[in-house]
């Protein structure tokens, strides 16, 4: 299987959260065909890749208003059409409906979403290995 990830990071939390992701699909024999930046993606990756990740960070009051943090970068990825994609978002306290608001917006980009994780930040670790395996396991029964 062949992943592109996309990501938005402000301290890094994110990025490294994504690239332990990319590690864990690797290490179960995935490619990944690009982990790049939201806001620059590589169109060449997406087009390549059977699974696009989407990831970015909880953006809020904390226990309100908690919302994905560059909703307008997702809503202006290239079209993924007939491909499957996946989210995650990474969070300090309580991620609120992050998920099920990037989850929409993959959706209107015309991919097919399999899954998605919100990823404490101080569990990045465990959390990201949980996720991988989890797509993995969505990808193989798909
Ligand atoms: C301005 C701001 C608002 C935040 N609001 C929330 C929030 O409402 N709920 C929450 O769980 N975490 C919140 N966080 C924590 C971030 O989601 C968390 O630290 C995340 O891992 C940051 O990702 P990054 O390092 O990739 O930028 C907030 C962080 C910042 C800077």
């Amino acid at each position: 299987m062949k992943a592109a990830l996309l990501v938005e990071s402000l301290t890094g939390n994110t990025w490294k959260a994504a690239e332990m992701i990319a590690a864990n699909l690797q290490q179960e024999g995935w490619t990944i065909t690009g982990l790049n930046p939201m806001k620059q993606p590589d169109h060449h990756a997406i087009q390549t890749a059977d699974l696009i990740v989407v990831g970015t960070w909880v953006h809020g009051a904390f226990i309100v208003g908690q919302a994905p943090w560059g909703i307008g970068n997702i809503n202006a990825l290239p079209a993924v059409a007939g491909k499957r994609a996946a989210t995650f978002c990474t969070f300090a306290l309580n991620p609120g409906k992050t998920l099920g608001a990037m989850e929409k917006s993959v959706t209107r980009l015309g991919a097919d979403v399999v899954g998605g994780l919100a990823l404490h930040r101080s569990k990045l670790g465990a959390h990201t290995e949980e996720f991988a395996a989890r797509l993995v396991g969505a990808l193989v029964t798909a």
